[in-house]
């Protein structure tokens, strides 16, 4: 355990060399240029990514959509809300996930989360759950699943549908089953940071036809393919992938087993490296999962480091580990759009949406949020990648223990 004085370059996911782009996707682009036809409907390509990921899955159907907020967006209109319904959701995850909620009309209502697993759980959904309530997203945050059990006998008790956020979590296993087929929509991303990337896309699951037909009429301005008499249904926009997009996730999806079984062996590697350092607590996960490390998170119980969050995770960066001392700034609720209601015009509709008229505002205040303000106040974000080596897993495991040794009072 020797901090070496010369940092080391590792690899990144923002480019070449942390992501696997090469012969299999160029020879698949090719092929798609080759036919001369890009517009998805008339190709042959997102066609087969779609077959393709739902065996995968095991799930009926799956369609191809522009991004992973684009995927929530779908699995919500799918739902179908009514102006003025409530969503249930993490306050700690990407803005797109909730963007998504209000542009159907519906309201993000937050349950707080686990503060040593970050997730969110029966307990603090069911506490969240009114008249009003629609829907819940769950999202296996960095990759680790949610205690999906109870969560599903709640919500099955309920008649509540459940909508699986997968966007960190390819692949992921609870119980033996992938996350993303225990809900009713399995939402998943392909943006360049993710464990299967096009730069930009997204992907619905779901074993519901009337669900997925929905879905599919979504990405589509809502227009009937293929129908005797079709029409635009509704009120949909274009979330539509073109071929070479498709041609590109076709290879990156033959690469993602090796992709999380990377991951896994990597991080296992590091778990036990990480062990022993006092007040480093790896992120909290269900014993019965297979978590598939999009980030590795530790828990930082400063009052055992001796030493700050912010600390530590400058002592790594300076070593050159771009490890952050948080994941988002602060939870959802307090950012503007929430906060202050800023939603359509100076409407601030869906909140002044009359069917509301008589209840209680939505609870954003973060008095109300415990698990979620120590959470963000304790996790350490360290990238992860399925290209790096023992050597490197070496290295970062090292750096923590000397950014963590550095606040240790000497004896
Ligand atoms: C949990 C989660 N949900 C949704 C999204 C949105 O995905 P995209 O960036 O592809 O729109 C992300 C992206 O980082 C995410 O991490």
């Amino acid at each position: 355990m020797s901090p070496v004085a010369q940092p080391i370059t590792l690899p990144s996911d923002g480019d070449h060399s942390g992501r696997d782009l090469g012969e299999q996707e160029l020879e698949l682009v090719r092929q798609v240029l080759a036919t001369g036809t890009l517009f998805s409907p008339k190709g042959t390509y997102v066609a087969r990514l779609e077959k393709d990921f739902a065996a995968r899955y095991g799930v009926a159907h799956a369609t191809a959509c522009s991004s992973g907020s684009a995927a929530v967006h779908c699995a919500v209109a799918a739902i179908n809300p009514n102006p003025g319904d409530e969503i249930i959701t993490t306050p700690i995850t990407d803005m797109g996930a909730l963007t998504a909620i209000l542009y159907q009309g519906a309201i993000p209502v937050f349950c707080d989360v686990d503060p040593d697993s970050y997730n969110v759980t029966a307990e603090t959904i069911a506490c969240r759950i009114t008249k009003r309530t629609r829907a819940v997203v769950v999202t296996h945050l960095f990759g680790i699943p949610c205690e999906m059990d109870p969560i599903m006998d709640l919500c099955n008790e309920r008649g509540i549908p459940v909508i699986e956020d997968c966007a960190q979590a390819f692949d992921a296993t609870y119980k033996g089953k992938p996350v993303g087929t225990f809900g009713k929509i399995g939402c998943f991303s392909f943006q360049q940071g993710k464990h299967m990337t096009t730069g930009e896309g997204g992907m619905v699951i779901a074993d519901d036809p009337a669900r997925e037909r929905r879905m599919f009429l979504f990405v589509n301005k809502a227009w009937g393919y293929g129908d005797k008499n079709a029409d635009h249904y509704f009120l949909a926009p274009n979330y539509r992938i073109n071929e070479i997009t498709g041609a590109v996730a076709l290879a990156q999806l033959a690469k993602l087993s090796g992709v999380v079984a990377r991951r896994r062996a990597s991080a296992a590697r590091f778990t036990a490296k990480i062990v022993d350092i006092p007040g480093i607590m790896p992120q909290k996960r269900p014993h019965h999962c297979d978590p598939v490390y999009w980030k590795y998170c530790v828990n930082v119980d400063e009052s055992k480091t001796g030493v700050g969050l912010t600390e530590i995770a400058a002592g790594m960066r300076a070593a050159g580990i771009f490890a952050a001392p948080r994941y988002i700034g602060k939870p959802a609720f307090e950012c503007q759009i929430f906060r202050d209601k800023v939603t359509f015009g100076t409407s601030s509709w869906p909140y002044t949406d009359a069917s509301r008229a008589g209840l209680p505002p939505v609870d954003y205040d973060r008095n109300n949020f415990p698990g979620s303000i120590k959470a963000l106040s304790q996790v350490l974000v360290i990238p992860w990648n399925e290209f790096y080596t023992d050597e490197h897993v070496e290295y970062i495991a090292d750096q923590l223990h000397a950014a963590v040794l550095q606040g240790v009072p000497a004896k």
